[in-house]
């Protein structure tokens, strides 16, 4: 079990020059301010931020392996629906600690898993004309209990499956995350009698990936979350120091903010050199735009925050992106996330000897051109001034996919005090759910209905 590293080389101005880089005094004034903000965050732990102890809940480890260990065998699909942080950790532990095959043949006696996270109806109905209901297990996972997507998608499956197996029967093909007490998936829960697991609170959804949200759907699908929770743990401890050097997450949230407000980067891409971690880049984006794109400061000013998370897959974007990265615009600072150990190397065979072109590629291994091509992307993007970082795991497991996690989002909520906004909530996003409420007739919502009509400006379409 290793440690992940964070190198911070290429965003100092020693790499890329002082006007995109960062100089070592600007590092070192932001120091203090680094600690300061730490000592907020943690001091929050037992109030406001549980999602910090996340990492030490060994009983809700237990529940959920003990839920998997009892249904094991018995469903050949485990379909999330769920949506943003209800869905987007149980996509990227998926992707990461499982085949990219998984779902055409997984191993012995474990089940597929659909991450449902849309309403796109020809993506649902897809769904329901090739998959049984009945040999699927839906874990409805909605910290409010109430958002529409989520909720529609239960409608729509419960239904399938009451026509399938009746009223009774349907109810072992349910289980539910969501929190302890309020919201309407809780009162149904109580009323249908399914099996339920908590969202405990001060555990938003974005910050939920190692809480039940997203053990669960991992557990059934064979991930080791003791791992996960053992990674997170040794994470957690290593993020106590309040030394910049000394502290992953401190040095990446102050590298952020300094690139954003010092350098004019207001452009976070995250290009991952593993297929395995494109999933997490995903993840994290929603994890950095959700919880730091605020109109408002703390104190009520309009500030308009945020860095704009962008991700990218390599070697497949260096024929897409790249160009636009090395010579384009310089709003942009990079993570390269970087397997060091991949579980294969796969040999390329020798021919076309007298073929340069060819040649020079027989006897060597996928490993050493993935790499190689890593490495010049760092390389080319260095030359061109442009301020980029490494994430590096020696292996993607379980204990590195818990560092990276709870790395990540400590350093998010650490940035939530640089930038100096509530990193916990999402207004923007709850305005769109009431005005689609609104649009589809919800009870309680005629006046924002009428607003919005009212409001809408006259239409200019080319037809
Ligand atoms: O991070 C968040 O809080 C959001 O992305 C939510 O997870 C998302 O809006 C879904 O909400 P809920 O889990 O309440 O259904």
């Amino acid at each position: 079990m290793s440690a992940i590293r964070f190198d911070y080389t290429n965003v100092l101005a020693d790499a890329v020059g002082p006007a995109h880089g960062l100089t070592d005094e600007e590092l070192a004034s932001f120091a203090e301010p680094s600690a300061r903000a730490l000592d907020a965050v943690l001091g929050r732990r037992a109030t406001d931020l549980r999602w910090l102890d996340l990492p030490y809940q060994d009983d809700v480890a237990l529940h959920v392996a003990d839920y998997a260990a009892s249904v094991r065998g018995r469903f050949r699909n485990v379909v999330v629906l769920g949506i943003g942080g209800s869905a987007l950790g149980n996509k990227a532990l998926q992707t990461a600690l499982n085949s990219p095959y998984h779902n055409i043949e997984p191993p012995a006696g474990l089940p597929r898993l659909f991450v449902l996270d849309n309403v796109d109806p020809d993506l649902v109905g897809e769904f329901l004309d090739r998959f049984d209901p009945a040999e699927s297990v839906f874990n409805v996972i909605s910290e409010s209990g109430g958002t529409a997507e989520t909720m529609g998608q239960f409608l729509l499956f419960r239904q399938k499956l009451i026509d399938r197996l009746g009223v009774e029967g349907h109810r072992e093909h349910v289980v539910v995350t969501t929190d302890a007490e309020h919201g309407a998936l809780r009162e149904i829960v109580g009323r249908e009698g399914y099996e339920a697991f908590v969202l405990p609170d001060g555990v938003g959804g974005r910050f939920g990936a190692l809480s039940p949200a997203g053990l669960l759907s991992s557990a059934l699908v064979g991930i080791d979350v003791q791992g996960l929770l053992k990674g997170a743990a040794d994470m957690d401890q290593r993020c106590r120091a309040r030394e910049l050097d000394a502290n992953p997450a401190l040095t990446h949230a102050a590298v952020q903010y300094l690139l954003h407000a010092r350098k004019g980067k207001p452009m976070a891409v995250t290009f991952s050199y593993s297929h395995r971690l494109k999933d997490m880049a995903d993840w994290y984006a929603q994890l950095l735009g959700e919880s730091l794109g605020k109109r408002k400061s703390r104190s009520g000013e309009d500030v308009f925050a945020g860095p704009t998370p962008v991700s990218a897959l390599g070697v497949t974007d260096q024929r897409s992106q790249v160009q636009l990265y090395v010579e384009g615009p310089f709003d942009k600072w990079f993570t390269l996330l970087a397997v060091d150990e991949p579980d294969h190397a796969v040999e390329l065979p020798h021919a076309y000897d007298d073929l340069e072109g060819a040649a020079y590629l027989g006897g060597r291994t996928l490993k050493e051109l993935f790499q190689a091509e890593r490495d010049g992307t760092r390389v080319a993007l260095t030359e061109a001034g442009r301020p980029n970082a490494t994430l590096a795991l020696e292996k993607v497991d379980a204990h590195a996919i818990g560092q990276m996690i709870y790395v990540l989002e400590l350093s998010v909520a650490l940035m939530g005090e640089h930038y100096d906004v509530n990193a916990f909530d999402q207004p923007g996003v709850e305005a769109g759910k009431v005005a689609a409420y609104a649009l589809m007739g919800r009870a309680g919502y005629e006046e924002r209905r009428a607003e919005i009509e009212r409001s809408a400006p006259p239409a200019r379409r080319v037809v």
